[in-house]
């Protein structure tokens, strides 16, 4: 016999709750500092629970196939900034190529790993779009730091507020930087910073939307979904659809 819609709910809850009943260990990523690493990890007894295996059920359900506005609609924080950036690079009239850079940006921040968010957010998107667009992101964390007067870009003043005025960028910035800076896809990345603006119009409203078409042009979505096609970088877009799995 078919289940009424509240028995539908009732089982759908209960589901949950065995679900939530799994036990959920941290990632040390998510701890270190907070915790000393190499600290044993306080551990209660089990009590023949199971452990996290697959979806949490704190989180909303991602479809079976991700697509990566799926990612950004379930799993990314809220996603103003790289939409600005995307529309500022679009009407400053850049390829579309930059402008689904400035779009993809800083993912990383919004959804994975926020040290270094250049460099996991270039590995993230590398199998599915041009290689210029990943080599941009990957560089545009490290030009962040250095003023290029000949695109009109200063060293932001968020940063001094963030990192004080005395901040100095590590060694492995700065050679990074003499890197991009003599590479043939400098321009690229530097555009991203020239259009990476925090809330330019506070009132703009953004939808993900606006850019399926440069989205659908320049970002090769795999038709088994993102974390299921055995790209060099599935595994991660597989880890920001279930963070909390034990293995
Ligand atoms: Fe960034
Ligand atoms: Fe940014």
């Amino acid at each position: 016999m078919a289940m009424t819609s509240l028995e539908r709910a009732e089982a759908a809850e209960h589901a949950m709750s065995q679900e939530l009943d799994r036990i959920v260990v941290k990632s040390v990523i998510y701890t270190s500092g907070e915790r000393d690493p190499r600290e044993p990890l306080p551990r209660q007894p089990d009590q023949g629970r199971l452990y996290m295996m697959g979806h949490d059920p704190r989180l909303p359900r991602m479809p079976d196939k991700p697509t990566l506005f799926d990612f950004y609609k379930y799993r990314f924080g809220p996603s103003t900034h790289v939409l600005q950036s995307a529309r500022l690079a679009k009407k400053n009239g850049v390829s579309e190529k930059i402008v689904l850079a400035c779009l993809l940006h800083d993912i990383s921040v919004n959804g994975f790993i926020r040290g270094d968010h250049g460099y996991w957010g270039a590995q993230l998107v590398a199998p599915y779009v041009d290689e210029e667009v990943s080599w941009a992101i990957r560089h545009h964390q490290v030009l962040r730091f250095f003023a290029d007067e000949s695109y009109g870009y200063k060293y932001p003043d968020s940063y001094i507020r963030l990192f004080g005025a005395d901040y100095k960028p590590e060694p492995y910035i700065q050679e990074a930087y003499k890197y991009a800076r003599e590479h043939k896809w400098y321009e690229t990345s530097r555009l991203i910073t020239v259009n990476d603006l925090y809330a330019f119009d506070p009132n703009a409203h953004v939808e993900l939307e606006e850019f399926t078409d440069v989205v659908g042009r320049h970002f090769k979505q795999p038709k088994e979904g993102l974390g299921f096609d055995h790209s060099p970088s599935a595994h991660m877009w597989r880890t920001m659809n279930y963070p909390t799995k034990y293995l």
